[in-house]
């Protein structure tokens, strides 16, 4: 590994212990003309990720599109505080957070939102344990005995039944060693068969080249691939031949993604992940929101507001910050659909530009619940339905 490549990993290593990483799984259910096909029948996922910190959003407009609402996140230590008499099963007792009862409260009545507005479809809501800064009682869990997993499943269950929760999401960050990482897939393993007894749904968030092997992937009901923060892909360049550096290009997504397969995951539990944000070009470690970037162009365009949706449909990069425009999230999703993905999330809600009256959930999750609608009119029309 060259020392530029060490560096850019140490400083992806800092930013991801400085943001939480959330993730919104969106689920695909779309325009209301496309009712009849992406009704919660459609199995395709559009999830998205709600970090506490985002409770400001208009949650409701994003419950319309999405199929999955993923609240982030809760640590390992408050699960067991909360619901366990032995408080003391781990010995790291820090960092019990994140999320309170009014998350949970927020996130019900999106869901009765989605059912006074689309009464024939459903949101799922799952709840996230870890994330980047909050998975330090990880370790001591999943190397721990049967003993303190057994109380932590019943801890998880328990919050499923009181928060009126559909499942859980596992995002454990910052694994160190091929010991801890085994003994993580072994707790997914025994997680799944408690969660799926209770018909909860058990989803777990990894990084392009954290491969799971055939049976865990079987066993779990997702896999969402956080395909993004990736090292730039040398090719292609862009129109003007300087190298693509944009952290989440379709062809670096495309390869983490095929690399799952190739290992053993069905590609209907993989679910792609899509940023809501940008990285600087030139300085991965700047990072900027969709939604600021989206107002910059607002402000520096203020004849488009007509039609800005237009304007900005195919803008993927504004004053050396790249992400993906809108373009790209449809390119995005019609990929996941052709391939027979579980679907797509987008990482994460706060960070999408919600505009009253032209995208009131978020212009790139409108994009993609639109796109994903699309794709399964099309596939409808198709004889056979080969998708
Ligand atoms: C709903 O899903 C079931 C199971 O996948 C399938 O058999 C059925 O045809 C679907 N119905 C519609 C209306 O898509
Ligand atoms: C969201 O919708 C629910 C159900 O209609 C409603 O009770 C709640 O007030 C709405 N929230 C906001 C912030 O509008
Ligand atoms: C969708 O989900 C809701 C809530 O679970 C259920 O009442 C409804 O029957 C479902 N619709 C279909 C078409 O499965």
């Amino acid at each position: 590994m060259s020392i530029a490549m060490k560096f850019i990993l140490l400083v992806l290593a800092i930013i991801t212990s400085l943001y939480p990483r959330l993730r919104l799984v969106v689920s695909a259910t779309a325009a209301d003309d496309a009712d009849v096909v992406a009704d919660n029948n459609s199995s395709f996922v559009v999830a998205g990720y709600l970090p506490d910190y985002r409770g400001y959003i208009n949650v409701n407009s994003t419950a319309i599109h999405l199929t999955d609402l993923m609240l982030f996140s809760l640590t390992p230590e408050s699960i067991l505080r909360r619901y366990s008499d032995v408080n003391t099963l781990l010995t790291n007792q820090g960092g019990g957070c994140c999320l309170t009862s009014e998350h949970f409260d927020l996130t019900r009545k999106a869901r009765s939102y989605k059912k006074e507005h689309q009464p024939r479809k459903n949101i799922r809501i799952l709840v996230t344990i870890g994330g980047g800064g909050r998975s330090n009682g990880f370790k001591e869990l999943v190397t721990g005995g049967a003993k303190v997993q057994r109380q932590f499943i019943k801890a998880l269950v328990d919050l499923c039944r009181d928060e009126v929760l559909d499942g859980i999401d596992f995002d454990f960050e910052g694994i160190q060693s091929l010991e801890e990482w085994k003994a993580y897939l072994a707790f997914l393993s025994v997680a799944s068969t408690y969660l799926h007894r209770e018909n909860l749904f058990i989803t777990v968030a990894l990084h392009p080249g954290q491969l799971l092997p055939t049976e865990v992937c079987q066993r779990v009901d997702r896999v969402h691939v956080m395909t993004y923060d990736m090292m730039p892909s040398p090719q292609p360049k862009n129109s003007d031949n300087k190298p693509n550096n944009h952290h989440a290009s379709i062809h670096s997504a495309q390869a983490a993604l095929e690399n799952f397969i190739r290992n053993g995951c069905h590609p209907s539990k993989l679910v792609m992940g899509i940023p809501a944000y940008a990285r600087h070009e030139e300085n991965m470690g700047l990072v900027r929101a969709y939604s600021e970037v989206v107002d910059d162009m607002l402000r520096d365009y203020d004849d488009i507001s007509a039609d800005i949706k237009t304007t900005i449909q195919s803008i993927r990069s504004w004053d050396g910050y790249l992400f993906d425009s809108p373009d790209d999230v449809r390119e995005k999703v019609n990929y996941a659909t052709q391939m027979g993905l579980g679907g797509i999330f987008i990482w994460e809600l706060g960070q999408d530009k919600q505009l009253a009256g032209i995208a009131e959930g978020g212009i790139l999750l409108e994009e993609a619940a639109a796109a994903v609608a699309n794709s399964l009119i099309i596939s409808d029309d198709v004889p056979g339905d080969e998708l």
